[in-house]
């Protein structure tokens, strides 16, 4: 049911852990299927410098983390807030209707992390 690119993704994700010295944390899960993302950030300048996630989750989650903190990395904070989850969808090659509530969780925590972010950091 998996597209090629989610299962070679999911089966070799990029940028799992946590950033050292990170200073933007998001948290997201979703109530229904009960899985987790966190992601960490560092962002120097306004520029997310690194990316990394933790998912409790489905293989569709972990694939979304891996592709989601790629696409920001190197990122302006502003950019990173434009990328939504059919962005992640299309980088997989498609998801299946009922896993693209896994991509929308990577969205999320890109959007978390970066309020986490604004909120130590005076509300820039
Ligand atoms: Fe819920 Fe994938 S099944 S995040």
């Amino acid at each position: 049911m998996y597209s090629e690119k989610v299962m070679e993704t999911f089966k070799n994700p990029k940028n799992v852990g946590e950033v050292e010295n990170y200073n933007a944390i998001g948290t997201v899960g979703n109530a229904s299927c009960g899985d987790i993302m966190q992601i960490t950030l560092r962002i120097e300048d306004d520029v997310i410098k690194d990316a990394k996630f933790k998912t409790f989750g489905c293989a569709a989650a972990i694939a979304s983390s891996s592709v989601a903190t790629d696409m920001i990395i190197g990122k302006t904070v502003e950019e990173a807030l434009n990328i939504k989850n059919k962005d992640v969808v299309q980088t997989l090659e498609g998801l299946p209707p009922q896993k693209i509530h896994c991509s929308v969780l990577a969205e999320e925590a890109i959007k978390e992390a970066i309020e986490n972010y604004r909120k130590n950091n005076g509300g820039k």
